[in-house]
């Protein structure tokens, strides 16, 4: 299958070319499009043999459902049932936007949507491209990131490409993604209501909202126990992983950079090629907007060994540290003194 791109404007899309888009997604093809966190590889969330379509593309195990994704709020009802209360406070805030819900699911949504889950993940982006695409389809659109499973999600239409060329029909260009990490999301069927993936939504601005929301292990970049049942089911597998090793050092700022420069040093000696990254908590927004793309470079120009430091876990830290320590094969944590 030949993959094209196609350019649209994400200010003002054109519709014609959405229309284009459109078609495939309701004749049960995928279209990968641009979000304002990711770029998602989408399908109807009605239609079974597309959705299979993405986990076969993806390489994605059959057990970790998409997001689904409307284009208008009270859209809310095809997908989700028993909505409380709280999820429309939040909607209200923060919908259009990068929070995904987890709410229990409605009575007509096929089997492999949720991977049989009671439960679905829903949230309406704020891209106008997704959103436009959405309309035209005239379906919800499950979409999870468009990247083959495990690899650092595709910020750009070039690393889309790069991931599905010859597997899909479509890949819409729509610049880079303005977020670059994944949506936050939080689980609104658990009591407390528990945040499962930190994201640009940060715990601070939920907590003004839900006081008692607790945050999960794996949200804080911990590993899983392994008899613990997952409640994200993508939380078992391994993310983000570039093809070089990721050793990220957290703790004291100043030794940090001793130890990274020092191991730098020895790996060179071995004969390994280097890459650095030293992140400043000031940048944070750039940081998450470019995390995924400096991983894939590095990939890029054969990257052995990737050195990079910690960051304060406040704010949008917190969904960096997770995607970090998701990457990491190696964490080094250096105490004061
Ligand atoms: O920003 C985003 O959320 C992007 C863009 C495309 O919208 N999408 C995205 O999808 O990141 P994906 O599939 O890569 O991540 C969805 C996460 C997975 O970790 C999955 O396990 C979890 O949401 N999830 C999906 N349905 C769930 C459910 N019913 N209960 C708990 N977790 C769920
Ligand atoms: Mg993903």
């Amino acid at each position: 299958m030949k993959t094209k791109i196609i350019k649209i404007n994400p200010e003002n899309p054109e519709k014609d070319k959405i229309h284009f888009a459109a078609d495939l997604i309701k004749k049960g093809e995928i279209v990968a499009f641009p979000t304002e966190t990711v770029y998602g590889l989408g399908a109807d969330a009605f239609n079974e043999g597309a959705i299979r379509k993405i986990y076969r593309a993806k390489n994605r195990p059959s057990d970790n459902p998409p997001i689904v994704h409307i284009s208008k709020k009270s859209d809310i009802k095809i997908l989700a049932k028993d909505i409380p209360k709280i999820a429309l406070t939040l909607i209200n805030k923060f919908w259009p936007g990068p929070l995904t819900l987890i709410l229990k699911k409605g009575n007509n949504i096929p089997k492999i949507t949720t991977s049989g889950l009671k439960t679905i993940a829903v949230r309406m982006p704020k891209n106008k491209i997704a959103l436009e695409l959405i309309r035209q389809s005239g379906t919800p659109i499950a979409a999870p990131s468009a990247n083959i499973s495990k690899r650092p999600s595709g910020t750009s239409s070039q690393d889309v490409f790069n991931d599905f060329n010859s597997k899909i029909p479509l890949v819409i260009d729509g610049g880079n993604a303005e977020i670059g990490l994944e949506s936050t999301v939080i689980d609104l069927t658990s009591k407390p209501i528990n945040l499962l993936r930190p994201g640009k939504i940060t715990l601070e601005q939920l907590k003004k909202i839900i006081p008692n929301i607790t945050v999960h292990k794996v949200a804080k970049g911990e590993k899983l126990d392994n008899n613990k049942k997952a409640k994200s089911p993508g939380m078992k597998y391994q993310h983000y992983t570039p093809k070089a090793k990721v050793i990220l050092i957290e703790g004291k700022k100043n030794k940090i950079k001793k130890l990274i420069y020092k191991l730098s040093k020895e790996y060179k000696k071995e004969g390994k090629k280097v890459g650095i990254m030293l992140l400043k908590k000031e940048n944070k927004i750039k940081i998450a907007r470019e995390l995924f793309q400096k991983l894939r470079d590095f990939d890029k120009n054969s990257t052995e060994i990737i050195l990079v430091s910690g960051i304060e876990q406040s704010g949008l830290g917190l969904a960096i540290m997770n995607r970090l320590r998701k990457a990491a094969s190696k964490i080094i944590i250096l105490k004061s003194n």
